[in-house]
């Protein structure tokens, strides 16, 4: 099939790739041209794991190209809409983008053309997909799919390829029937059903994995002042099938570009038509409030950080990404030096994007050279180059053998056993 992206972020690149890997003829847009001028030579505004190899791949295969003119896609069968629904001031999805994608399909829209669908993969609120199709209601032959995507960024192009499950929110049949030939070859099970079911699956499930990872981080806390390990807690609650084993572990926190923004947006959502989320207002407080108890726990190691020399491991919001979105680095590291402590930060990719707002901590090349001459440690993101460390060389280049794993993804024993006082999330 023919298929033109517009917009080419995490959603929309990963999209298109996969689409191309899979045969479809595609075109990524996007306003932005130097993006496109980069995409076109292969190379990844963003940094995600195997996606800059199998872009090389699919443009060589000339299965995708790249434009800033929607008009050079005008004869798609399919139109996905994958542009960005950032948080406005009020923290409802701002749709600008989404509406002037839509009315630069209406344009480009010939209706001598087959049945074409226009596919909103940009998460929005519910009933979107239902004043979009209103938009183009005069248009024939053009319908309106809703589509979510469930991508996870650090393995954007593998949840793209093998999806969870393939969710299409349709208003008649024929349009299904596009979206499965679309979707031919993805093994992955099919929920079929109304715009708006799609649009709150999609809110829904981000707001029920923020839940868990609140949940836990509160009862984390609750761990440390019992002496329990809730690791070892998660795990005897994850064996249950009933509960699952993911997304139990605490930390410092979750961020990125999905939760903290569509945990808001669905409260907004739900507040306009009436209905307080008590447990979702909770879930954003415990959240906001973890890396200030994290720091609590340092604290108690180190009561006055000013002049103190403390190293910061990881700066991105998760492992295997270089986005910072919400990252709970950011208030760690804003705590830190209002405290006055001379913070020494590493990460393998993020430094970068942490840079210009804090231009007073000393960014280092590897984790070692942070953690020289350090009175504590933070780990704020289990990148592998933060957690596989040679613990003996460390403790003796250490100031002070103060280590803090906001991940509880260093080895409690093996540091501990090496002279460390180690604390983690929830375990001590
Ligand atoms: C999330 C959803 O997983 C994905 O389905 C949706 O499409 C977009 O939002 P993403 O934000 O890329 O994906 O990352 P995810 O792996 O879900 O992690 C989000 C945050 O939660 C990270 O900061 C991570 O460190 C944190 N997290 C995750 C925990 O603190 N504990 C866990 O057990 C899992």
């Amino acid at each position: 099939m023919k298929v033109a992206v517009i917009g080419t972020g995490y959603v929309g690149l990963t999209t298109a790739v996969s689409l191309a890997m899979n045969g479809h003829h595609v075109i990524g847009i996007d306003l932005v041209e130097a993006k496109i001028v980069k995409l076109r030579q292969g190379i990844s505004p963003i940094y995600e794991p195997g996606l800059e190899e199998a872009l090389r791949q699919v443009l060589a295969a000339g299965t995708l190209a790249f434009s800033t003119q929607l008009s050079e896609a005008k004869d798609a069968d399919v139109f996905f809409v994958c542009v960005g629904t950032p948080e406005a001031d009020d923290g409802t999805a701002d749709l600008t983008y989404l509406y002037s994608a839509v009315a630069a399909i209406k344009e480009v829209h010939n209706s001598a053309l087959q049945k074409r669908v226009v596919v909103i993969k940009s998460t929005v609120p519910v009933g979107t997909g239902d004043k979009v199709a209103d938009l183009l209601d005069g248009c024939q032959e053009l319908s309106v799919a809703s589509n979510p995507e469930f991508l996870r960024e650090g393995s954007a192009l593998l949840d793209a390829i093998e999806p969870s499950r393939i969710v299409i929110g349709v208003s008649d049949p024929s349009t299904g029937e596009v979206m499965e030939q679309l979707y031919k070859g993805v093994n992955a099970p099919r929920v079929v059903t109304t715009r708006a079911n799609a649009e709150l699956i999609k809110y829904a499930s981000n707001a029920f994995l923020a839940t868990r990872i609140s949940f836990m981080n509160e009862l984390a806390r609750l761990s440390t002042a019992l002496g329990t390990d809730i690791a070892t807690i998660a795990h005897g609650m994850g064996l249950d099938s009933r509960i699952g084993p993911e997304f139990l572990r605490a930390g410092v926190g979750y961020g990125g570009s999905c939760f903290p923004k569509d945990t808001i947006a669905l409260l907004q959502l739900a507040a306009q038509n009436g209905i307080s989320l008590s447990i979702l207002e909770k879930v954003r407080e415990v959240n906001a409030t973890q890396p200030v108890w994290f720091l609590q726990q340092l604290q108690k190691l180190v009561p006055d950080c000013r002049g103190k020399r403390i190293a910061v491991l990881g700066l991105a919001f998760k492992p295997d990404t270089d986005d910072i979105r919400e990252a709970p680095s950011l208030s760690i590291l804003h705590e830190l030096t209002e405290q006055g402590a001379a913070v020494f930060a590493y990460d393998p990719v993020a430094e970068d994007a942490v840079k210009q707002s804090f231009p007073n901590v000393t960014y280092t090349k590897t984790a070692e050279e942070a953690l020289a001459g350090a009175d504590a440690a933070l780990l704020v993101t289990e990148w592998k180059e933060c957690v596989q460390l040679d613990w003996e060389r460390i403790r003796q280049s250490m100031a002070q053998p103060v280590l803090l794993d906001g991940r509880n993804a260093w080895p409690a024993q093996t540091v501990k056993q090496a002279g460390f006082t180690y604390i983690g999330v929830g375990k001590s």
